[in-house]
């Protein structure tokens, strides 16, 4: 059979296709691998030379013209099918669609977002660490040596190459410090570092084995106390949306700060007078805290003489239980939608 007859074969069946499937299948045996189409561009190679100008040419307009007419078919049965169900008496085009379920943001997110607005718009920046870190980042540089017993307290998960788990977001200190020296970029320097950290922990209603928290640093010269009490009192505005609240300061160790502080705050669930929340302190410990140990800036490569500088650590689930009244730590990550679905848009 020559060429010619074939293709008005070909267009024939093109334009007799009355589906998208019998359509899709001529396609198929034009266009595929060992297609019709493809068999006549291969059998050119085999014409005599003088032939195969004239020959290559007219099979690749056939080509051209076979997959234009295959193209309007689709279109043309795409239109026909539109208009059947348009024309099709139980389509009602004005019917609202179906509304998908849209998440919401994680509690812990919302009050990390707000915070972190609250910073940038101090002039803070947002440093990121790893979770899997060294014992070098995550003790050693921040004065907790092998057989320090503030390590007791921070027992984490190992990994086999003597890695492990970070147990608080401090040791991305050291590493910002190392590498604002390194890049010339401070100090000064005021960094965030929200982020998830892990501890051994026998789980309650209090404790939990992954928890977020969000670490603070700030760097300069003739950075005090003050400076310290000033910008936790503008955190705190911010997680407790309100302006009327105590703050107090007790000594708390923590061998990376020197003098350490435990900021507490007066308990807003039962403004002071002694409940279950505070314990009946009438005092709700929120913030650790405290000015750099002289020792951690000399990790971090700066000069303890020529600066000094505050540092903080909140937890988040307890900034976010105390914000929204949650008694039970376990709740964020239960994973249940009950739960979670409260939090849209508060
Ligand atoms: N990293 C400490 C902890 O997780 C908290 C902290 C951070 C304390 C910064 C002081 C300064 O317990």
């Amino acid at each position: 059979m020559s060429v010619d007859s074939r293709r008005q074969e070909w267009l024939d069946a093109i334009a007799a296709a009355a589906d998208e499937t019998s359509l899709s299948r001529i396609d198929s045996d034009l266009f595929g691998k060992k297609g019709a189409v493809q068999e006549l561009v291969k059998s050119v190679s085999s014409l005599p030379k003088e032939e195969r100008p004239a020959a290559g040419k007219a099979a690749n307009a056939l080509k051209v013209e076979l997959s234009k007419s295959l193209a309007e078919r689709r279109e043309h049965l795409g239109n026909e099918a539109m208009q059947r169900d348009l024309a099709a008496p139980d389509f009602d085009p004005t019917e609202p669609g179906t509304e998908i379920p849209r998440g919401t943001l994680h509690p812990i997110t919302v009050v990390q977002n707000e915070l972190v607005d609250l910073f940038t718009s101090l002039g803070f920046t947002w440093q990121d660490g790893p979770e899997i870190e060294s014992d070098y980042f995550n003790f050693e540089s921040l004065n907790i040596p092998a057989d320090h017993p503030a390590r007791e307290t921070q027992d984490t998960f190992w990994l086999e190459d003597g890695t492990l788990l970070r147990t608080h977001t401090s040791p991305v200190q050291i590493r910002t410090m190392q590498r604002f020296v390194a890049q010339d970029m401070g100090p000064p320097l005021r960094v965030i570092v929200p982020g998830r950290c892990f501890r051994q922990e026998t789980v309650d209603a209090s404790h939990e084995h992954t928890f977020y928290q969000m670490e603070g640093l700030v760097v300069d010269r003739g950075v005090s106390t003050a400076n310290l009490i000033h910008t936790m009192k503008t955190c705190l505005r911010v997680i407790l949306r309100r302006d009327d609240f105590k703050v107090r300061l007790r000594p708390g160790f923590f061998p990376f700060v020197e003098p350490g502080f435990e900021l507490d705050v007066n308990c807003p669930f039962c403004e002071g007078a002694g409940c279950k929340v505070c314990k009946q302190s009438g005092w709700i410990e929120i913030l650790p805290c405290g000015m750099v140990h002289p020792n951690v800036l000399q990790a971090g490569g700066i000069d303890p003489e020529e600066f000094t500088g505050f540092a903080f650590g909140m937890g988040l689930q307890r900034v976010v239980m105390l914000r929204y009244g949650i008694d039970d730590i376990r709740y964020f990550t239960g994973g249940d939608l009950r739960f979670l679905s409260q939090f849209d848009g508060v």
